[in-house]
């Protein structure tokens, strides 16, 4: 069973979240990268990167993109953004085909609700399965207290795949 996260991540939560979860998972590892940065910081970064997750615009994605052919299960990890999924990782799931893939969902937010991020992946994936999904608040190193919970996330991929 072969397994994947690609992740999306401005300031590191997300970057956080991933690398631990493919440290358990022991799977490879993937950080897209928009061709034009975001701002990392103040109004221009919310007001910009807000305008475009809530506008559901697709940006341009550093090439190469991983080839998912070898892959059966494809962990897709985003900060929120305006309640809803980034726009790096949105046009990501836009381009992709990830028909028959087990997917599992993984959403960083500041504690406000990810209803709407998981459920617009999931509308725009078409043949493949979600078979998961959890979100973590404030997630850094600093402040992590969620190592229980993303140990059974992990322990429940590991089990649907063997
Ligand atoms: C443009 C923008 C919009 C955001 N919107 C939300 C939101 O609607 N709800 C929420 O809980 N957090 C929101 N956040 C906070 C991020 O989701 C949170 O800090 C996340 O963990 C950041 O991940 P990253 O460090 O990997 O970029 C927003 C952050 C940014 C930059």
């Amino acid at each position: 069973m072969k397994r994947i996260l690609i992740y999306y991540s401005l300031e590191g939560h997300t970057r956080f979240v991933a690398r631990r979860v493919a440290g358990h998972l022991g799977c490879d590892l993937f950080a897209l990268e928009t061709v034009k940065p975001y701002p990392s910081s103040g109004f221009m970064k919310f007001f910009i990167a807000g305008r475009d997750a809530m506008f559901h615009w697709k940006v341009a994605l550093q090439q190469p993109l991983p080839d998912l052919s070898a892959y059966d299960q494809v962990l897709l990890a985003t900060p929120v953004w305006a309640e809803t999924v980034s726009s790096p990782l949105y046009s990501y799931v836009k381009r992709t085909d990830f028909t028959g893939k087990d997917l599992y969902l993984v959403a960083t937010c500041s504690g406000g609700p990810t209803k709407k991020c998981f459920a617009t992946i999931k509308r725009n994936v078409h043949d493949a399965h979600v078979k998961g999904e959890i979100s973590f608040v404030n997630a850094s190193e600093e402040q992590w207290k969620d190592e229980e919970a993303l140990v059974e996330f992990c322990r429940s991929i590991q089990e649907s795949g063997s």
